[in-house]
């Protein structure tokens, strides 16, 4: 088996994936109520969490799978991109134990991962195929050919689809992360009741502050009470436009895939019935799409491994 580590941002995670692309152990301990008082990640705050959690959440893998280090065969882990701190907490856990196991290590890139969530059982996707990846640190367009990459056909110019959630759940006064609640509130608007410009860019790029300029406009105009009575309308419009957005992209594309953290949003996902829609719980960050995207990356050897580091950007 791999074991799978991903620390790029504020989940701590490990999984157990085989060689196949069974999943045997999917941990996540999310830290999303320890950044919810601040309205969004705190880079240090995540890396000492991290630090704390990352060894408990390799010891429930291994036990959530029946399995021991004997049975791990490398190990990978993200390298990139994410925060820096919290990706070194990450890349130091791996190396260790990998060190002190003689194993390979497998350095995944994050986005290489989400796209990778495809590739477990039972979906198993097969490219060709045109993947919108939309996370909170991303939105893209990519053009897969085969499992061990992707070529970038379009990204977003500002905000990614994800972080234009957050931020438009903190101007409703709703809490972080802001997607689910945002999802949730809209079941009981109408998506209608407010027009939100949908940016037109040229190729296929996206653009969303502009979207989230507009809302910030619709909620000034009322007051507190006023508010609390559209909260529902304005949470349908916002989201209907940044969905449309993102279902617009993937026009006259033939085989269409959908992953990230946005993935998991329903109106997207009934938007786009003939899809391959990451499964809800490999949408978000996790290590088996991580432990997945390693079976189609080069191992480095033991003890190459050492000086192996971690890297902010994409
Ligand atoms: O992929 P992910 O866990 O982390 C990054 O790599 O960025 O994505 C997190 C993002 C957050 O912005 C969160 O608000 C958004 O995914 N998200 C959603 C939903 N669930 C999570 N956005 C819309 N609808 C959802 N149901
Ligand atoms: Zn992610």
């Amino acid at each position: 088996m791999i074991l799978g580590i991903e620390t790029s941002c504020d989940e701590t995670a490990a999984a157990l994936v085989t060689r196949e692309g069974d999943i045997r152990a999917n941990v996540v301990a999310s830290q999303a109520d320890l950044h919810a008082a601040y309205g969004g990640v705190v880079p240090e705050v995540a890396s000492r969490r991290h630090l704390e959690l990352v060894n408990p959440v390799l010891h429930e893998a291994l036990s959530e799978a029946g399995a021991t280090l004997d049975d791990v065969e490398a190990v990978a882990v993200t390298t990139r991109p994410g925060l820096i701190g919290a990706l070194l907490v990450g890349v130091s856990a791996a190396k260790a134990l990998a060190w002190s196991r003689r194993l390979p290590l497998i350095p995944v890139d994050h986005l290489h991962g989400h796209v990778a969530s495809l590739y477990l059982r039972p979906l198993d996707l097969q490219p060709p195929f045109t993947c919108l990846l939309a996370s909170g640190g991303h939105t893209m367009l990519l053009d897969v050919q085969e499992r061990g990459g992707y070529r970038v056909l379009g990204t977003t110019l500002d905000d990614a689809a994800g972080e234009a959630f957050d931020k438009g759940a903190r101007l409703l006064g709703l809490g972080y992360p802001g997607g689910r609640e945002i999802d949730l509130l809209a079941r009981e608007g109408d998506p209608r009741a407010y027009d939100f410009p949908v940016a037109r860019v040229p190729g296929l790029d996206f653009s969303f502050s502009g979207l989230k300029t507009a809302l910030l406009y619709a909620v000034r105009k009322l007051t507190p009470e006023q508010l609390a009575e559209r909260r529902a309308d304005l949470a349908a419009s916002y989201q209907h436009a940044i969905v449309r957005a993102l279902v617009e992209r993937l026009e006259g594309a033939e085989r269409v895939a959908v992953v990230g953290g946005v993935a998991a949003n329903s109106e997207l996902r009934a938007a786009l019935p003939d899809a391959a829609l990451a499964p809800l719980p490999l949408c978000t960050d996790n290590a088996a799409m991580i432990a997945s995207a390693a079976r189609y990356v080069d191992p480095i050897p033991y003890p190459g491994y050492l000086e192996l580091d971690a890297r902010a950007a994409a």
